[in-house]
């Protein structure tokens, strides 16, 4: 298949070299040059505009940065071939996703969000979840590229287009919260005179275990630039999930706030840090 993968940042690296992997024909594309060479070194052509980029694609994968990226990039997919699949693995809210359909379409293109979830580990060994929504046709097609970085048992169609990012939206929630929660959790037990390393021990073994087993390493060395998910992208997508709730999601809204605080200080470095910022106040 010919596969033109279109952003190559942390994950979309990862994600790019499966293509490879699977002996399909990739060509890449970045807007920021020179983060191509491993995958050019093993075969991947490297385009040096969209246009280039896209022309004779049969399946094009997005994997930017959020909405905004995608909304600039997408208008420049014009000159592919009539037909093609594009596959949306951006977090980009449903809203967004419904939006880009639309786009796509206007361009006689076919659009699938499929946002991930799971980070580089997972993206580095092809077990991600995939979430996805599409008409069931467009999944069918979009399966055999979705499967080189997605677990079996992990990718699924949610529904129509939109329904992805929804659904990727409420994890990404979630996991903004806990940071936050636990950042307080430490602010507490300081307060309260409790030791540090007792009270990571003990947190360790509650619903903070899945996130301590992760980012412990970076609390304890208060350094947070071993950045797998960036705070900048948890602050994107706290921003999504309190725009697209026509609803009061008050924790969701202090847990942005928190995260738009520890940007000034950490931007670029993990989100872990929104753990540490919360626990200085
Ligand atoms: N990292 C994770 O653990 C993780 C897990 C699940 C989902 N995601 C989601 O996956 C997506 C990619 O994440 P990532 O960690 O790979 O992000 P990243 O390392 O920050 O890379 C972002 C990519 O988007 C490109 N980009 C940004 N703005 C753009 C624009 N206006 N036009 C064109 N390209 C633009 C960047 O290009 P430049 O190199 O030029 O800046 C880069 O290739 C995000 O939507 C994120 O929320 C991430």
């Amino acid at each position: 298949m010919r596969v033109t993968f279109l952003g190559l940042g942390r994950m979309g690296l990862l994600m790019a070299g499966h293509v490879l992997d699977a002996g399909h024909e990739l060509t890449v594309w970045n807007r920021s040059p020179g983060k191509a060479g491993e995958l050019v070194r093993r075969g991947a052509a490297e385009a040096r505009t969209l246009d280039e980029a896209v022309r004779g694609a049969e399946r094009i994968v997005l994997m930017l940065f959020g909405p905004d990226s995608v909304r600039e990039v997408l208008p420049a997919l014009s000159g592919a071939p009539a037909g093609t699949l594009v596959i949306d693995s951006t977090t980009i809210g449903p809203e967004a996703a419904r939006e880009f359909a639309v786009t796509a379409a206007g361009l006689g293109l076919r659009y699938v969000d499929a946002p991930v979830a799971g980070s580089t580990g997972p993206a580095a060994d092809g077990t991600l979840g995939v979430l996805v929504g599409g008409s069931p046709a467009d999944y069918d097609d979009a399966l055999p590229l979705l499967h080189l970085w997605g677990a079996p048992d992990r990718v699924r169609r949610v529904g129509d287009v939109g329904a992805g990012s929804a659904l990727k939206l409420c994890v990404n929630q979630g996991l903004g919260v806990m940071a936050a929660g636990l950042g307080e959790s430490l602010r507490l037990g300081s307060a309260l005179g409790v030791d540090r390393t007792v009270l990571l021990d003990t947190l360790g073994a509650t619903a903070y275990g899945w996130l301590l087993a992760q980012k412990r390493p970076m609390l304890d060395a208060d350094d947070f630039s071993a950045t797998t998910f960036s705070l900048d992208l948890m602050a994107k997508d706290l921003q999504l999930a309190v725009d697209a709730a026509d609803a009061d999601l008050s924790v969701t809204a202090a847990s942005l706030e928190l995260a738009r605080g520890a940007l000034a200080e950490h931007s670029g470095e993990d989100y872990a840090a929104m753990a540490a910022h919360a626990a200085r106040g």
